[in-house]
């Protein structure tokens, strides 16, 4: 919010009217608050909090596109790629824009890579029958924190002893490539007591 004014202030305009001054946001408003609805989508979209999701293995070979994947491998989804494929979502892609999920009347839409992530527009939560199955409760609460506090507050830059702004550094952190650089140790670990147990002992 700090780096997109503008899309804050949209958020605040469309609460202002739903909402007002006189009471909190509650679930009930969600329906009449397409905006922030398409800011939780793009919000997942745009940063995924696992960036390469969880780690799956094959439970037989398998083939794809050409290559062969033996029975056992472990398979990580490049989640941020699929979010930010610009075949999909367009040369805005590595932008934060939650208009990408509002139609020309401002309606939510599903947006793209609607087939394998039922209706999300984004990748975030995983694919098919193993897709997140708290992402309800996350989307509700994603709804209502983001209304909340955007209707309580505007998020500002801090400023400098000069009054100047303070530039917010946007860099995403990488949790995907921590979690798959912990697994890949704890592979090794496996390993390596696996050929000392057959091999030493
Ligand atoms: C923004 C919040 C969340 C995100 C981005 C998220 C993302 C994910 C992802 C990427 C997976 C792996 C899907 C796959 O392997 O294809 C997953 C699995 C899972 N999530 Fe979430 N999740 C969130 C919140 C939650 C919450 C709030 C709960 C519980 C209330 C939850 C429960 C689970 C469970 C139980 C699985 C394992 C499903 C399975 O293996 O069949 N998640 N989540």
């Amino acid at each position: 919010m700090m780096a997109h004014p503008e899309i804050q202030t949209r958020a605040q305009d469309e609460l202002d009217v739903v909402v007002g001054r006189f009471r909190t946001p509650t679930f009930a408003d969600a329906p009449n608050l397409p905006y922030v609805q398409a800011m939780v989508k793009e919000s997942l979209r745009w940063r995924p909090v696992a960036q390469f999701g969880l780690p799956h293995s094959t439970t037989e070979d398998d083939w794809y596109e050409g290559m062969f994947i033996p029975k056992g491998t472990m398979c990580m989804a490049n989640l941020w790629q699929c979010n930010h494929d610009t075949a999909l979502y367009g040369d805005d892609a590595a932008d934060f824009n939650p208009g990408r999920f509002l139609d020309e009347d401002g309606r939510l839409i599903p947006g793209p890579a609607t087939v394998e992530t039922h209706d999300d527009g984004h990748c975030s939560y995983g694919f098919g029958r193993r897709a997140c199955v708290g992402k309800h409760v996350a989307n509700e609460m994603l709804l209502i924190s983001i209304a909340t506090v955007l209707w309580a507050m505007r998020l500002e830059c801090p400023r400098d002893e000069n009054e100047k702004e303070v530039p917010l550094d946007e860099t995403p952190v990488d949790f995907g490539s921590l979690l798959y650089a912990n697994i890949s140790i704890l592979s090794c670990l496996d390993m390596a007591l696996n050929f000392l147990l057959t091999n030493v002992f």
